[in-house]
């Protein structure tokens, strides 16, 4: 049966992580975003938000926090990490309560991100690696399975289902597993929507689809985007 309240993002989670988020001064630096391949991911509006206060909204980080905490949820996989806010803050929780949390994005790891990372050991791990690459996803293989999993890569049908073939291929989703998938069209239909809808589709029946509208990494600084959210009934 599904959690209903996992979706409604408790106010302490949402404090903590404010918290947590007001010691991290600077997110990556101006330099290391620009020897990114791709600048991380970050165009440069969302990188003059992205060290403001986030404002008391919850956002995408606060959501997976408390489905993580109402299933005790202690694999986490994020697939597409950026400078590694969301990431930081979910690994944070979930290895306070002993899970091991993988991050696989092309980028090399942020330089910010491995120093906040330092010390904690196997329980926060990083691949550097294409979602369009199989053996970028093999060296995934004995770090799963996973049961929260967080989409947050190209953003385009493709490479969700790219995602999807090679978490089947190597089982890396535990049975019961929750999946988020982060921008969707906030109409509930469209090409985003329809490969959701098939992926979640062959996860079969016992899982249901819920979209919800959230704050993204720059919290309240732009509007509300939609998130696909794929967990047992
Ligand atoms: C929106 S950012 C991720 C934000 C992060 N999840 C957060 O909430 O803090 C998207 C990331 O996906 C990565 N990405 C884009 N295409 C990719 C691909 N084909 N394979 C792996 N990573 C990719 C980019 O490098 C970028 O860092």
């Amino acid at each position: 049966m599904a959690i209903e309240s996992e979706l409604t993002v408790p106010r302490e989670i949402v404090d903590e992580n404010r918290a947590a988020l007001a010691t991290v001064p600077r997110w990556i630096t101006l330099e290391d975003r620009a020897a990114g391949r791709f600048e991380y991911g970050m165009p440069t509006r969302a990188y003059e938000l992205m060290d403001l206060p986030m404002g008391g909204s919850p956002m995408i980080a606060d959501l997976l926090v408390a489905i993580a905490r109402a299933r005790d949820s202690r694999r986490y996989l994020e697939i597409g990490v950026s400078a590694g806010k969301s990431f930081w803050l979910v690994a944070r929780d979930m290895v306070a309560r002993g899970g091991a949390c993988v991050g696989f994005d092309f980028e090399a790891i942020n330089p910010t991100l491995r120093s906040m990372l330092a010390g904690w050991g196997d329980a926060a791990s990083y691949v550097e690696g294409d979602v369009f690459d199989p053996r970028a996803w093999d060296r995934l293989a004995d770090r799963g399975p996973f049961d929260l999993v967080f989409s947050d890569a190209l953003h385009d049908p493709a490479g969700l289902r790219a995602e999807h073939e090679h978490l089947r291929r190597l089982d890396l989703t535990a049975p019961g597993a929750v999946i988020v998938w982060d921008d969707l069209e906030q109409s509930g239909e469209g090409p985003m929507w329809s490969a959701v809808r098939e992926i979640h589709a062959a996860r079969g029946g016992v899982y249901t689809l819920t979209g919800v509208a959230i704050n993204g990494w720059t919290g309240e600084h732009e509007p509300p985007h939609m998130v696909g959210v794929s967990r047992p009934r």
